[in-house]
């Protein structure tokens, strides 16, 4: 069973009466990599000040070990933070900037030998494979050593709980991702809880134990990577993760959703007989078919070529989706198109439906399909089942 080792209960943040965090409830397990994730402004760093101790929340109460710790400063929090910019101390080498921490603790009364002190660094510069650095200057290191110097200096304390800060927003893709792994690594390696904040989504998938998704200071789903991409709870959250179409249905009932006014299966169940959904299809989920098979049919408006396959945009009567294929469909070629049960998500209509997952403006020609009177080429049988 995972231990509960932090919890936000009722946790709300307002600045000058203007809310931007609103009643936040959240448990962080023990040796969990737990991931803040949204847009910007969403109250992601807000967040983790509250967790730090930094910020004072404006009502709730904040749980360590089941201990009530709103009134304890941050310093007495089992919790070290790692920020975007390091703020490591340039006049110090490597292995002095890592020794930091433990120097105060020598100076605050815990006696630590030199000895001590030299074998603790050396283990977290292990740790974060900076052997052999020790007395490098940290301003002749690249952004993802002094990055590497700047966790060890945060682990070398021995903290129950990492909070990294988008700590790697300053290095370029491919450091980002080596970083990604190398945080993971460390992460089982050492087995304390990281609370990890960052916008990138794709980032929080790859890393993450759980991923909370925010945004307007309000947490949107919490659940497992593969949760939060399978199962978005509304269209903020399947917009947000990866690539979504999200169109307009109606269940017709237990595992069928009209879409366009075709039937569709799907595995959904329990909403009211008609109940006006919304309805996500991922990119990949939709296979391309001869015109005389398709389950739809649409005309191919836009290719982008991305080396592993196309993104391809075809439109459906005005409506235009965004398909990932590796078979190459020329602009302006005519497409059917099948999707399988399990690639049809069904959610709630809530306050984020209709704004997001239209990839109308992907082509030029939406001016023109926007046109209450224009009329495209050759309407087929699949337009004529949509106007009924
Ligand atoms: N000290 C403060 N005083 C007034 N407003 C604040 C303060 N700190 C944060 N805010 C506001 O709270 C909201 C959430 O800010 P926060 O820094 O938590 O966002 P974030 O999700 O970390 O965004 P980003 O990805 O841009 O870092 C923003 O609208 C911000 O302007
Ligand atoms: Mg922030």
């Amino acid at each position: 069973m995972p231990k509960e080792l932090i919890r936000l209960l009722d946790c709300s943040m307002a600045f000058d009466g203007e809310v931007v965090l609103n009643n936040l409830n959240l448990y962080i397990n023990d040796k969990e990599f737990l991931t803040l994730l949204g847009p910007s402004g969403c109250g992601k760093t807000t967040t983790l000040r509250i967790i730090g101790g930094f910020q004072r929340q404006s009502s709730g109460d904040v749980f360590f070990d089941g201990v009530r710790i709103n009134d304890v400063p941050p310093h007495k929090r089992m919790v070290n933070t790692v920020f975007q910019k390091y703020a490591l101390f340039t006049h110090l080498n490597v292995f002095e900037n890592v020794a930091f921490g433990l120097k105060l603790k020598r100076e605050e009364g815990k006696k630590l030998s030199k000895n001590e002190i030299t074998s603790r660094v050396s283990e977290m510069l292990d740790i974060v494979s900076l052997n052999g650095f020790e007395k490098r200057d940290v301003s002749s290191l690249s952004g993802g050593q002094q990055q590497r110097v700047a966790i060890a200096r945060a682990l070398v304390n021995q903290p129950k709980v990492l909070l990294l800060d988008e700590p790697l927003g300053a290095l370029d893709m491919r450091l980002r991702k080596d970083m990604q792994n190398e945080l993971k690594r460390i992460q089982q390696a050492t087995g304390i809880t990281f609370v990890y904040v960052t916008h990138d989504q794709e980032e929080a998938l790859a890393m993450s134990d759980t991923v909370v998704v925010m945004e307007k200071g309000v947490i949107q789903q919490i659940g497992t990577p593969e949760d939060i991409y399978n199962e978005p709870k509304n269209a903020f959250v399947a917009d947000f993760i990866g690539e979504s179409n999200i169109v307009d249905g109606c269940m017709h009932s237990d595992g069928v959703v009209e879409i366009f006014g075709r039937k569709f299966a799907c595995l959904d169940r329990g909403f009211a007989p008609m109940e006006p959904v919304d309805v996500v299809i991922r990119p990949e989920d939709v296979d391309i078919v001869d015109v005389k098979d398709g389950m739809l049919t649409g005309t191919v408006t836009n290719i982008t070529f991305k080396g592993m396959l196309y993104d391809i945009i075809v439109d459906f009567k005005g409506f235009k989706w965004l398909i990932q294929t590796t078979d190459l469909s020329p602009v302006g070629s005519k497409i059917g198109i099948k999707i399988d049960p399990d690639g049809i998500h069904i959610m709630k209509k809530g306050e984020f439906s209709g704004m997001f997952g239209d990839y109308s403006s992907y082509s030029a020609e939406y001016d023109d399909i926007s046109d209450v009177e224009y009329e495209p080429d050759g309407a087929d049988s699949e337009a004529a089942a949509y106007e009924t």
